[in-house]
């Protein structure tokens, strides 16, 4: 396993769309320990590949009433309910907060490290997390969507 250094807002792989994971195989398991431990050591709740330099569909999240962190690989939204704003910061943009509004109820589907498929019903801080790193992987940063910046 190993800690790898976070992309900043500016690198160019932020702003693609990652590619769908096909393979389910060594190689998506060693990524999404390597991303494990790097959310560790950033001591964030959240974490797309991209931000480790990686244009995959992987992303990790807190889910607060398990209090584990969860993957989701090729994550879709399959519905959403009701709207609020909640503050949001990201270890990609350093030192910025900011109100964004997200859906506040959400199903998210996807498969797990073994391809299996997975569905999540995603509420609270954990549906949040959910959105803004499933934004990531379609190059959306959550300063796009900003309603009001709160600290730079
Ligand atoms: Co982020």
């Amino acid at each position: 396993m190993a800690v790898y250094q976070i992309v900043t807002i500016g690198d160019e792989i932020l702003r693609e769309k990652a590619k769908v994971v096909t393979k389910f195989d060594d190689r998506i398991i060693k990524l999404l320990n390597n991303m494990m431990e790097t959310l560790k050591m950033e001591d964030g709740v959240g974490l797309a590949a991209p931000q480790i330099g990686v244009s995959k569909r992987v992303i990790i999240a807190f889910k607060e009433d398990e209090d584990k962190i969860i993957e989701v690989i090729n994550p879709e939204i399959i519905s959403s309910l009701g709207e609020e704003c909640g503050e949001e910061g990201c270890l990609s943009v350093p030192g910025k907060v900011g109100l964004v509004k997200r859906a506040k109820d959400i199903v998210v589907s996807g498969q797990n490290a073994k391809g299996e498929s997975i569905e999540y019903n995603a509420s609270g801080m954990f549906a949040r997390i959910i959105q803004h790193e499933i934004d990531h992987l379609n190059g959306i940063l959550f300063v796009d969507k900003i309603e009001k910046v709160e600290k730079f």
